[in-house]
Parts: C-alpha cells; sequence; structure tokens
C-alpha cells in the first residue's frame, strides 16, 4: 500500500503475453496520486515476460497454466479461487488470451476491464491488424470495454484511432495501436478507480450519464 494512505480499490491485473500494457499500467499506478493499486498478477503461462515485469515492480503474481486444466470451466475455478483470494475491486484483463465462462464472467460483472485492438464494433476476435488492411480501412485503433459474457462484445468505454497509411503492415499497425493502449488503459482505469465509470443495464455510465458513444481519444 502506499504510504499515509487510505485503502486504494484493489487492482488484479490477468495478462499472457509479454505485458506491456502491463508495465503501463504498473507506471501509472506508482504515481502517488493514482487512486488504485495493483495488488496481484495472474497468468496462464508459466513463462510469460508480464510475471518478470511484475516481479520487477515487487507486485505478487500467480500463475494458473490452462495446458493442466482439464477443461474450460476447471481452468476458470481455480483462477476464480485465485482472485477470491486477493479480493479485487477490478480486475483488468491486459492481454489476456483466454475465452472466459460465462459464470465466471457473470461473478465479476461491472468489474472487469478487457482491451481489445479495434475499434469495436468493428473486428472482434484475432488478427485485428490484418483484416484491417485487408478490408482497406483507413481509420484503425483500439477499445476498452466492459467485458460481458458476449467476446468482445461489452459496452465500450473509451477508444482512440488511428490512421492506417498506405504502407502499413500489420505489425507497424499493431505498433502503433499498442502506443495508444499504453495511454489509454491507465487513463480508463483511473476513471474506474474513481468510481467515475460504471457498467449499467443499457451502457456505460460516465459520471453518472449514460455515454451516447464510446469516449474517444484522437490520434494527432
Ligand atoms: C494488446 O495489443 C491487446 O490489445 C491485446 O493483446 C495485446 C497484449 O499486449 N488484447 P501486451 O502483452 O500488453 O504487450
Amino acid at each position: 500500500m502506499k504510504a499515509d494512505a487510505a485503502p486504494l480499490p484493489k487492482i488484479v491485473v490477468l495478462a499472457s503475453g509479454s505485458g506491456t500494457n502491463l508495465q503501463a499500467l504498473i507506471e501509472a499506478t506508482r504515481e502517488r496520486d493514482f487512486p488504485g493499486e495493483i495488488i496481484a498478477v495472474g497468468c496462464n503461462r508459466p513463462g510469460a515476460f508480464a510475471l518478470e515485469r511484475a516481479a520487477q515492480a515487487n507486485i505478487p503474481t500467480f500463475v494458473i497454466d490452462h495446458t493442466k486444466s482439464d477443461s474450460r470451466e476447471a481452468f476458470d475455478a481455480s483462477l476464480m479461487a485465485e482472485l477470491h483470494r486477493h479480493n479485487p475491486d477490478v480486475i483488468v484483463l491486459a492481454g489476456f488470451m483466454r475465452i472466459l465462462t460465462p459464470d465466471f464472467v457473470r461473478a465479476f460483472r461491472g468489474r472487469m476491464l478487457n482491451i481489445h485492438p479495434s475499434l469495436l464494433p468493428a473486428y472482434t476476435g484475432l488478427n485485428t491488424h490484418k483484416r484491417v488492411l485487408e478490408a482497406g480501412d483507413k481509420v484503425h485503433g483500439v477499445s476498452i470495454h466492459f467485458v460481458t459474457e458476449e467476446l468482445d462484445g461489452g459496452p465500450v468505454i473509451a477508444q482512440s484511432e488511428i490512421r492506417v497509411n498506405d504502407d502499413d503492415t500489420p505489425e507497424s499497425l499493431a505498433e502503433r495501436v499498442q502506443q495508444q493502449e499504453h495511454l489509454l488503459y491507465p487513463i480508463v482505469l483511473r476513471w474506474f478507480c474513481e468510481g467515475r465509470i460504471q457498467l449499467a443495464a443499457d451502457g456505460v455510465q460516465f459520471d453518472g450519464s449514460l455515454l451516447p458513444s464510446p469516449m474517444r481519444l484522437a490520434d494527432s
């Protein structure tokens, strides 16, 4: 816990890979005025670099290896048990490459955020950068949304867009989208920890009012 502070909202980050978003969140939450604290990082891959990043920041980690679970339900039950042990106020999916069961999602309804590399509702699922290029889109981006039972389909809180250039490749798009991710996720997590955003029956409430459309950070 940060020195001389009242208890802060507890954040658990779940990741599967390199953890660049986790790193951005670690750096943001280290700021003295950040209204939340990452209390644990969970991972489904034992060797993921995200675990190393957490360890370097002295954040406790746990691993639930999905290859050791007999079923999706068994994996989710193990993950749920670990999360209940930490009792987080918010679960942040940051490149967590597992589809969660509806029961799991319902248990954390309104308290679980995900980042997805497209301007949802366009391009749910994988390989978004390639699909954007194939479609000839001129605009691409990133979305942060509440997690609901529908894959990549929960109400979108905020988006950031980038322009697609003629010479872009999936890799160059991924790089620019990730730059936006690292800016946007800390902002949205701050809003959540401040109690400014809530999942309502009909969408996202921001400061008590229903958002007519996602908050937008436009690329310059
Ligand atoms: C991000 O691009 C995110 O949008 C997607 O997975 C990637 C995770 O990257 N869901 P990292 O592990 O945070 O570097």
